[in-house]
Parts: structure tokens; C-alpha cells; sequence
């Protein structure tokens, strides 16, 4: 390998250049003939030709919040051309996408009997397919996670939860970001740091992850504005795949109510509202709302970043971050209508990370959240 080797939950390379180490990254995990999943712009962009297979099988009809309907037409490919595991290219999106494509590969079961709030749990075995991630974005950090959301065939946005669907390796190559815009910079950022802060906060004794998640945020923190500013600043690209990652190597001890609530909106089709803008949007609200069940946290956070006032302080600092780099400040200005928060408490309460939160979620919560986040 010409980049370092990470080992903690699964195997990294990471690094500028790491890609180089696809090839031996493939003869270690055994997978011959992959799918390639990822989608269609990163096509266009030369994404797949950087991987330098001969021949690739490609699937890249994965949109953006993945459904059902993609994993099933990417695992018909997958099992038409005879592959033998899965290189997932892109975002959070195609990755979550190859995770559920190779959960069917190998179990008889439908999609949404994966899903954690239906006892997925228990129904996925290690039996599964080699699953190499190869992130382009710097935000999910699934590329390491235990997780894969997928909006199912009955339009609920559900997470599918194993350890078993960790990706075997992960190539995390700061280089594949550089070209990444400026606004979704921003906003697969802010994903990442609302990572690191809902883990570093939930209600999960897990000091280990709470100190990954810390210095992820800090790292997040100090080189997102950068990033945004400079987008080819190969170290603040490299510091923000390391915030991505060390949120999602967190992810044991769970995420909050910012993720409860910005999972039922990210499913609703008709707004395609981006996952780390709604993050954005709802992590100072939600933070208030949390802050008596989490406040020795909180003053950790505040005093690692320099921030003063408490939650309020914390809050504010968030704000004023995500306006520094044209993010929307509101639901409102993210285009969501009155409409379309009927239904959603309910839907954020019955969340799997509600149940991580620092402080209990109610409905009444969830209202008093969206009302002055709207
Ligand atoms: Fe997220």
C-alpha cells in the first residue's frame, strides 16, 4: 500500500493519492468482477475512469436520498453480469445504496425487513458480499458506518443498522473532493460536524466514541470555512475527510433529534431537501432544546472551539458559520412549506435515533423544534 493503513471498525487507506491502492484493496477482500455503484454525474465527471478498471461494470441510476426501487435495479445488474462484490463511488448516496444491494445479494428478504425499526437487525448475518467505499464527498462518513438509509417503496426514509454492512475497506481520498462546489461543501460539512456533535452528546456512555467525535469536530471546525473558501486546499479537504470519518467511527453511540427530524424530511420527494442543510438548519434549535440533559458536553464543546455563552453561545456560533457560507438559516428558506410538517412528529419520535437522544423526544418536542426552525 502507498497510503497509510487505518484499522478501527474496518480497514482505511487513507490520504491524497490513496486511490492508487484500489487494485490491492480488491485482492484483499477477494472481489474480482465488482458493480461499480455510484451516479450519473460523477460518471460524467470522470470519476469511474479515476478507478482505472478495465471494462467496469457500472450501475448509476442512484439518486440522490436512495429508494428501494434503485437498490433493486442495482442488484438485478449486479447478479446479471455475474459480480462478485460491490465498489461503492460516491456521496453518502450510492454507498448507502451498495449497502443494501448487498444485504439482498445474500439474504432472502424484503428490503424493508432490514430496516432497524422492523428488527433488521437480528436478519443480517456476516454472510455477505465484499464492499469496498470510495467516498467523493466529506459529510456521511457511511464509507465507515454501520448504517444505510434508504427511502423504502412505502416513502418511509428508513436506516438499515449491522455491523455486518460496515464496508470490508474504505479508500478515503481527500483529492476526489477538490471539485466539489463550494454550497455542497457547505452542506455535506455541516453533515459531518452535526455527526460529531450528536454523538459527542447522545444519551450513550461511550467515552472512546465521545473522544473521536470531539476531536472530529474540532478538525470539522477549523477547516470547513476553509474548504469552502479554498477548495483546493488539499489539507483542509484532507481534515474534513477525517471530521467525516471520525463522526461516522462514532456512530456507536448514536446520533439525536437532528437526524430524527431531518430523516422524514429528507424523504419527502416533492422538496429534495439536501440531508446536511436540514442538519444546518435544525442543529441550534435542536441543541437548546437538548441542553439541560447534556450540558457538561455542551461545555466541553463550547470551551474546545472557543466559544463562550454556553448553548446559547454554541447556537449562535452555528449560525453564524453556516450564514458565513450562504447556507439557508431556515426551513423556510429551504423552500418547506406549513404542509409539509403535518405528519412529521410522529415520524421523528418513532426515529431510531430518538432513542439516543440526551433528552426524551415527544411530539410536543419535535413541535417546539420545527416551529422555530421553520
Ligand atoms: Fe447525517
Amino acid at each position: 500500500m502507498q497510503s497509510p493503513t487505518i484499522s478501527y471498525l474496518t480497514k482505511v487507506q487513507f490520504g491524497a493519492g490513496a486511490l492508487s491502492d484500489l487494485a490491492e484493496v480488491m485482492a484483499n477482500v477477494g472481489i474480482t468482477r465488482p458493480l461499480v455503484v455510484t451516479d450519473q454525474p460523477l460518471v460524467e465527471l470522470g470519476f469511474v475512469a479515476k478507478l482505472g478498471l478495465a471494462d467496469p461494470i457500472v450501475f448509476a441510476d442512484i439518486q440522490s436520498n436512495p429508494t428501494e426501487s434503485s437498490v433493486l435495479k442495482g442488484l438485478e445488474s449486479y447478479r446479471e453480469h455475474g459480480c462478485n462484490g460491490f465498489i461503492a463511488l460516491g456521496g453518502g448516496s450510492p454507498i448507502d445504496a451498495a449497502k443494501a444491494m448487498a444485504i439482498l445479494a445474500t439474504h432472502d428478504i424484503q428490503l424493508e425487513d432490514a430496516a432497524y425499526i422492523r428488527g433488521g437487525l437480528d436478519r443480517i448475518t456476516s454472510e455477505m458480499p465484499p464492499l469496498i467505499a470510495i467516498p467523493t464527498t466529506a459529510g456521511t462518513g457511511t464509507e465507515v458506518g454501520r448504517g444505510s438509509l434508504v427511502t423504502m417503496a412505502s416513502g418511509q426514509k428508513l436506516a438499515i443498522i449491522s455491523p455486518h454492512i460496515i464496508p470490508n475497506w474504505s479508500i478515503v481520498d481527500p483529492e476526489l473532493t477538490l471539485n466539489l462546489p463550494p454550497t455542497l461543501t457547505a452542506a455535506t460539512g455541516m453533515d459531518a460536524l452535526s455527526h460529531c456533535i450528536e454523538t459527542a452528546i447522545s444519551r450513550v456512555f461511550n467515552p472512546v466514541a465521545e473522544g473521536i467525535a470531539l476531536d472530529g469536530l474540532k478538525r470539522g471546525w477549523d477547516n470547513l470555512k476553509i474548504a469552502f473558501e479554498n477548495p483546493f486546499d488539499i489539507a483542509a479537504r484532507s481534515e474534513m475527510m477525517m471530521c467525516a470519518m471520525q463522526g461516522a467511527l462514532s456512530f456507536q453511540k448514536g446520533l439525536g433529534l437532528v437526524h430524527s427530524i431531518s430523516h422524514p424530511l429528507g424523504a419527502l420527494q416533492q422538496r429534495a431537501l439536501h440531508h446536511g442543510t436540514l442538519n444546518s438548519v435544525l442543529m441550534p434549535h435542536v441543541l437548546r432544546f437538548n441542553e439541560p440533559d447534556c450540558r457538561l458536553v455542551l461545555g466541553k464543546i463550547g470551551e474546545m472551539l472557543g466559544i463562550t455563552g454556553g448553548v446559547d453561545g454554541i447556537s449562535q456560533a452555528l449560525t453564524t458559520y453556516s450564514d458565513s457560507m450562504d447556507l439557508p438559516l431556515s426551513l423556510s428558506a429551504m423552500g418547506v412549506e406549513d404542509e409539509d410538517l403535518v405528519g412529521i412528529e410522529p415520524l421523528a419520535v418513532a426515529d431510531h435515533c430518538s432513542l439516543t437522544n440526551p433528552r426524551d423526544v415527544t411530539e410536543e418536542a419535535v413541535a417546539e423544534v420545527l416551529k422555530s426552525a421553520f
